[in-house]
This record gives structure tokens, C-alpha cells and sequence, in this order.
């Protein structure tokens, strides 16, 4: 068995031990001892049985070179041990001591103005600076030979959220040799960066620079190889830490914590390197939309970990304190955060922080128990939550199963994105949201697959915006629709190569055939409305607006067409068969007609019987044996259920209809209704 299997084995085996995880990052160094008694008493009221330690320990374990304070970690950890508190131990890199950078100002990362960041706030360090990793490397190693065998540990974290940049003198020599790596050598550079536009051309590698500040525009293959090198230097830095880890002996699962979807790093190509996948998640309070957002990227980590359970690594209980303006969470709104990441595939349910820092740059984020202590909803929250989770243990391990896939590529991302485009209003981001709305408003979730991954095992495959589309891929989307699937493909795709380099013929060149369509350009487009064919899309009027293609059928059918202005009568949306295609950003209604139309082609349909589209606000998701009903509105909603389905949370059984107020979440398990 590999280390990995036998790791990740290590977690289920935690998770059916202690039930599903419950905690968050417990920083015991920023307190006085006489605290921390104070705390583990109140960890085990709330039900807490997971913390992670020493995320920002760095300085306090080194507080000088050399030095190791261990003291204080063997105490806490013992307290743990002795109190049934699992611990993620992290390997405190995240964050140097200030004499690191003093002494070695190399290991401080440059930006691309050429300002050297210094200590004082933290993550000050460049991942490719081969100091850092070797101090890195020393303390990592120390502490895991020094707690591989504590019976206390059972999770090792690296790093917190690695997401560093860095411009400067070593990250350009570190990029020459990705280069080197990817493209072999100087002319097969040049031709896939195009370099004689502008003069660009490099005699050799060491002309290169990563894209600091220049006088216009940057090469955009330039740009989007430096973001891939970017990633694939952070992803070193954790893999060298996670192998020292192991050379020491510890058999626990390894991971460190993703943040969705990061601009910063290419987490398809992460997710194979962490034994279990988790991930930090602060959704905004503020934001009306963030219930389907968020399941989208519990949707995401579910579908990097290959389908298994991932954890909750941070979030906040009530307001984070880095937003301009900070709406708190009521504990019921925190409540519901955290169920609904059960429901999406989560095993383990953590918050930033356990205890409210009384200091520091993060005072007013908020924690499990806050500066007013227990005396307050906050903390009353962090009971209740701890007592509901016990009593889903039920799904823990247990899968989501989806018959659709949404294709999202972080390099697609990136180059889509580049400056001096058609319109700079065409967000990947915002698209794959608003696609996503209609699959999360019939509670049907998604596997976010990458679109080289195999497409065989899915019934309706979304396509929002795939700027970069590979021949591979564009042939296993062909391979799908032959099968049987329905394909949606959004506006703006298939337009580039691997290096950015556009297509050459009517696009999208690699799905002309499958769309039986194409377009001769690319343009931004003034808002202007749409003839709907008869039979297709609702009743009220919809509208395209931001890009819009110049599309002639080829052999599919019109289901939209533009309306007056230089648009007019130029198909918008079409249907070949299996493959639907949108030629411009389509408003609300004429997306969603487009996806619920390819959903009943294929015959997928969300977990209540005879309900297409959920009451306003309620998301529906099946885990295992269990549907949970999260109501994320303002109404109550009804929904017809089988009858005598047991409330794993109130202990209820239902009648043939469920009523859920707004903020409240049933997890009716169908498998105990035959038992209870
Ligand atoms: C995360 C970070 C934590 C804490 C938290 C506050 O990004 O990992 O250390 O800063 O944000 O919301």
C-alpha cells in the first residue's frame, strides 16, 4: 500500500473513531498557561475533538537560530492527548521570524515593482528562496522527528494557505529552469511565446524575467507559464516539507489548506500531493448568492479529492475582520455554513479560530469562544454546533454521487483573463457561478472535473468558459455527446492553445463539428435582447449582454437569435443534437432554459421527486442515505418527502411533506426510517 493510501486510511479511521471532526486552529502560544487549562475544558464542553497547532509557532519554537523550544508544544500536546483532542500538528513555515529576514534578507519575496516585503505582519517569505527552504526544511524536520510517534498527533498541517509571489532575483533563475523544464530550449520558447511580436525575442534563457513592472503589456504566454511556475514552486515547497515529514517517520495523513478557487495556485494539479484535500471557506454574509457559491466550491474540493470526504479546515463562527465593511454570522447562519459542507462531502468542521485573539492584527475576527467569553450566543453556537455534529456521524465517509459535470481549468482561468481581451467584463469566475445557480437551484450538484480528466461517467456536461481547450479534451467532449451526454458550451471557448496562442479558423475551431456552428470573431457587445425560438425559454423577454459571436448554424438548430442593432437575427444559442452552445453571455432566464433543457435531455433530475426548481433560498443535496434541506432564504419552505424519513437533528420523522424554516436544515437519513 502506498504512504498515501495508507494515510488517507489514517483519517477515515480517525473520523469513524471520533465521528465527523470538530475544531479549529488553536494557537496556545499567544496565551498565558493558566489559559489553555481553561481552554481544553471548554473544548470538550463545546464537543471539540480536532485542532490544529502551531500554525504561527515559528518564532516561538526558533526565537533565535538554532534554538528549539519544545517546552511548552510537549506540554499542550500532552493536555490534548490527555483530554481526547486529536491534533493537526502544522509545520510552522508559514510565517519566519523576523531574524530570518534580517539575517538573510534573500528569503523576503520581491513584487513586481521590485519592493523587497519585510517582517511584521507574516507569509513573508519567497518560495523560491533556497534559504528559506533550508530553514524550512531544518524546523519541519525537527518537529517531526520530535512528535511523529505522539499518540496526540494524528494530522500534519504545512504551511497555512500557500499562496506567496515572489519577483525576485532567485524566483527569475528558479522560473529560467521551469522553462528549461517545460519548453526544452530557447526557439521552441520563442515560437510558443510568439516573441517576435514587440521585439520580444530571447537569445537565451537567462534573458528572461518574471513579469515585473514594464512600460505596456506583458506578454501574455509570459504571464500565464509564470502563474503555472508560481503554483508549481508553491506545491515544491510543500511537497519537500510533507517528504520530510515522512522521512521522520510520521504515518499520519499530510495536507495543507486550499481556499477554493485561488487565483494563485492550480489546485488540480495540488490535489494528488495532499492525502486529504481541505479547505478554508469564508463565504460573505453580505453576499445574497454565496449559499450557491460556496456549495460550488465544496462541489470543487469534494471532486479534487477524487469523490472522498474533505474537511472544513477554516471558517469564520461570526465576522472575519479583513473586509472593508464586516456583517457577522448569526450562530444560525454558522449553523448552517457548517451543515451544509457535511451535506457537500465534508468530514470534518473547523473554524479560524478557538479562541479570540485579545491582540494582534486579527482582534476583531471572530472565534468559537470569543472575548466575551462563554456568556454569549457565539460560544452557545459552538455547543450546538459540536452536539449536531455528533449526530450526523451517520454520513461520515460517504460519497455525493452527480451525474454532471462543470469543467473549470486554472490555466484557462488565467489566460482568459489577460488584459486587452474583447471585453474585460467576461468573468470566469462570475460565469461558472451563474451556471452553477441552475444546477445548485434544483439541488443537483456537480463534479468540477478539469476538461483533460475522463467525461465518460457524466450525463450533462457544462462548459461555461474554457478559453484554453486542448484537442484531447475537445475529443473526449465529442467522445461524451456520441454517448449519449448533453454538452453546454458558454461563449469565449475553445478560442486558445496551451500557450495562449489563438486558434486558427471559424471557432471554436475543435467544436465546430460537435456544435454544428461557428463564428468568425470575438467582440464586446452592447446590451440588446433576444428572439426566442418557439417552445424554447420562458415567457419574459431576455437579453445578451458583455461578448457576443458572429454565429452561423451549420447544421444546428436556432434556439435564440439576437434582436435589433448590428446583432440582429445572428444566432445566440444553438442546439446540435447533444451540444448546446451560447454565442454570447445570455441573461438569467435563457441560461437557465438552456441548462434545464440539457438536464431533461439527459433525464437528470434533482433529490425530491416531482420538484424541478427548489423553493426560493432552500438547497437539497443527497450524502449517503441522507437528503439534507438547508434553507438559506427568507420564507419557509415546503417540499413532498417520502413519508417516515428520521431527522437525524431533531429526531423527528417526517409526514409526507417537510416544512424547513428560513435558517433551518433537516438531514432526513432514509436508512435509519426503516430502523427507528
Ligand atoms: C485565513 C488564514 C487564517 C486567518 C483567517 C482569518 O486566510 O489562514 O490564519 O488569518 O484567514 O479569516
Amino acid at each position: 500500500m502506498s504512504s498515501q493510501t495508507s494515510a488517507r486510511r489514517a483519517f477515515d479511521a480517525l473520523i469513524t473513531e471520533r465521528g465527523l471532526a470538530f475544531g479549529g486552529d488553536y494557537n496556545p502560544e499567544q496565551w498565558p498557561r493558566e489559559v489553555w487549562h481553561e481552554d481544553v475544558r471548554l473544548m470538550r464542553e463545546a464537543g471539540v475533538n480536532f485542532v490544529t497547532v502551531g500554525v504561527f509557532s515559528w518564532a516561538t519554537i526558533e526565537p533565535r537560530e538554532g534554538a528549539r523550544e519544545w517546552a511548552w508544544l510537549d506540554e499542550i500536546l500532552d493536555l490534548l492527548h490527555e483530554n481526547g483532542i486529536a491534533v493537526d500538528l502544522a509545520a510552522p513555515v508559514a510565517s519566519p521570524p523576523p531574524w530570518l529576514g534580517l539575517q538573510h534578507p534573500d528569503v523576503l519575496p520581491v513584487d513586481r515593482d521590485g519592493v523587497r516585503l519585510v517582517a511584521g505582519s507574516r507569509n513573508q517569505f519567497s518560495p523560491a528562496s533556497s534559504t528559506y527552504r533550508a530553514y524550512a526544511q531544518a524546523i519541519t524536520r525537527d518537529l517531526a522527528e520530535r512528535y511523529a510517534q505522539h499518540p496526540a498527533v494524528r494530522m500534519w498541517h504545512v504551511g497555512n494557505e500557500y499562496g506567496q509571489i515572489d519577483h525576485g532575483d532567485e524566483a527569475a533563475r528558479e522560473f529560467r529552469f521551469w522553462l528549461r523544464r517545460r519548453h526544452g530550449d530557447i526557439e521552441t520558447l520563442n515560437a510558443a511565446w510568439n516573441t517576435a511580436f514587440w521585439s520580444q525575442r530571447y537569445d537565451s534563457f537567462d534573458e528572461i524575467l518574471p513579469p515585473r513592472r514594464t512600460p505596456y503589456l506583458i506578454n501574455p504566454a509570459q504571464s500565464l507559464d509564470f502563474r503555472r511556475y508560481s503554483s508549481d514552486q508553491l506545491l515544491a515547497c510543500y511537497a519537500e516539507l510533507r517528504d520530510a515529514i515522512r522521512a521522520a517517520g510520521a504515518a499520519q495523513p499530510i495536507t495543507t489548506n486550499f481556499m477554493g478557487f485561488f487565483a494563485h495556485a492550480d489546485y488540480h494539479s495540488w490535489a494528488d500531493q495532499v492525502d486529504v484535500i481541505s479547505d478554508d471557506q469564508y463565504p460573505d454574509p453580505a453576499d445574497p448568492q454565496s449559499a450557491s457559491g460556496i456549495a460550488l466550491v465544496q462541489d470543487l474540493m469534494r471532486s479534487l479529492g477524487g469523490g472522498r470526504s474533505w474537511m472544513l479546515m477554516e471558517q469564520s463562527i461570526s465576522a472575519v475582520s479583513w473586509r472593508e465593511h464586516n456583517l457577522p454570522k448569526s450562530p444560525q447562519r454558522a449553523r448552517r455554513d457548517s451543515l451544509q459542507a457535511v451535506a457537500r462531502g465534508a468530514d470534518a468542521i473547523c473554524y479560524f479560530q478557538w479562541r479570540q485573539a485579545r491582540s494582534g492584527a486579527e482582534r476583531f475576527h471572530s472565534a468559537m469562544l470569543p472575548h466575551a467569553g462563554t456568556d454569549s450566543d457565539v460560544f452557545r453556537g459552538t455547543c450546538r454546533q459540536g452536539a449536531d455534529l455528533k449526530l450526523l456521524s451517520a454520513v461520515a465517509g460517504a460519497r455525493v454521487p452527480t451525474d454532471v459535470a462543470i469543467l473549470f481549468d486554472w490555466s484557462s482561468w488565467w489566460a482568459g483573463e489577460e488584459p486587452a481581451r474583447p471585453t474585460e467584463r467576461l468573468s470566469t469566475m462570475q460565469q461558472l457561478n451563474r451556471w452553477y445557480r441552475s444546477l445548485w437551484r434544483r439541488g443537483i450538484a456537480a463534479d468540477v472535473v478539469h476538461p483533460d480528466a475522463g467525461l465518460d461517467a457524466y450525463r450533462v456536461i457544462l462548459v461555461p468558459h474554457a478559453y484554453i481547450l486542448s484537442p484531447e479534451a475537445a475529443a473526449s467532449l465529442a467522445g461524451a455527446a456520441a454517448g449519449g451526454a448533453q454538452i453546454v458550451i458558454g461563449p469565449f471557448s475553445g478560442v486558445a492553445d496551451e500557450h495562449a496562442a489563438i486558434l486558427q479558423g471559424r471557432s471554436p475551431v475543435l467544436l465546430r463539428e460537435l456544435i454544428g456552428a461557428s463564428a468568425e470573431e470575438w467582440a464586446g457587445m452592447r446590451p440588446g435582447m433576444l428572439r426566442l425560438a418557439d417552445g424554447f425559454g420562458p415567457a419574459e423577454p431576455q437579453s445578451a449582454d458583455v461578448l457576443a459571436e458572429r454565429l452561423r448554424t451549420e447544421g444546428a438548430e436556432v434556439l435564440a437569435a439576437h434582436s435589433g442593432g448590428d446583432l440582429d437575427g445572428i444566432p445566440a444559442i444553438t442546439r446540435n443534437g447533444g451540444a448546446w452552445y451560447l454565442g454570447a453571455v445570455v441573461s438569467d432566464g435563457a441560461l437557465d432554459a438552456v441548462i434545464s433543457g440539457a438536464l431533461a435531455a439527459a433525464s437528470v433530475s434533482g433529490p425530491i421527486a416531482g420538484v424541478d426548481v427548489l423553493p426560493e433560498g432552500l438547497e437539497a443535496v443527497r450524502r449517503g442515505g441522507v437528503l439534507f434541506l438547508l434553507n438559506h432564504g427568507e420564507s419557509p419552505a415546503e417540499v413532498p418527502v417520502t413519508a417516515g424519513l428520521f431527522d437525524l437533528l431533531t429526531g423527528e420523522k417526517t409526514a409526507d411533506t417537510v416544512g424547513i424554516a428560513p435558517g433551518e436544515v433537516r438531514a432526513l437519513s432514509e436508512a435509519l426510517s426503516e430502523r427507528h
